[in-house]
């Protein structure tokens, strides 16, 4: 099924995005561009902002944060309860986000991959789905230290 995808970078990888975007496109997914506030906007901004689309989108939307290296990015979208993102580099760990982790977020980095291989990941990720199994009780332990550690203080 095609699903809602939320774009976003930060300044190190505005032509990476340029290029995601229009393939994503191409292959009929809705694409949302989230545009970074100014050029040179800082990457928990722009993963802010994404999250918050994706997560009002739930649980079709997905989400895509494209920065130098995918790390800074991760790191501030898994800041956000119902946000499980994964920064892929290769066809296996692309695989695994969708059908181990069910990660409804990827990173990927703009400096570490080649832009025909970030869009074969994402096309990868994206045709994907969990793959309910031995992955379920994982899941379930992760959503348990959620409701633990994004308790209201
Ligand atoms: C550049 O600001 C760089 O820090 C950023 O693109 C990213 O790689 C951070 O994780």
């Amino acid at each position: 099924m095609k699903k809602p995808i939320v774009v976003g970078c930060d300044s190190a990888a505005t032509a990476l995005k340029q290029a995601v975007t229009a393939r994503l496109q191409e292959l009929g997914h809705q694409v949302e561009d989230v545009v970074a506030p100014s050029d040179d906007a800082p990457y928990p901004l722009v993963a802010a902002e994404v999250c918050r689309r994706v997560l009002a989108g739930a649980p079709n939307a997905r989400g895509v944060l494209l920065c130098g290296t995918g790390l800074g990015m991760t790191i501030s979208a898994n800041k956000f309860k119902g946000i499980y993102a994964a920064l892929i580099h290769d066809v296996y760990s692309a695989e695994r986000a969708a059908l181990s982790n069910d990660a409804n977020v990827v990173a990927l980095g703009s400096r570490v991959v080649a832009p025909q291989l970030a869009l074969k990941l994402l096309e990868r990720w994206l045709e994907l789905d969990y793959r309910s199994g031995p992955s379920d009780a994982k899941l379930a332990a992760v959503k348990r230290l959620e409701e633990e550690n994004f308790r209201p203080a």
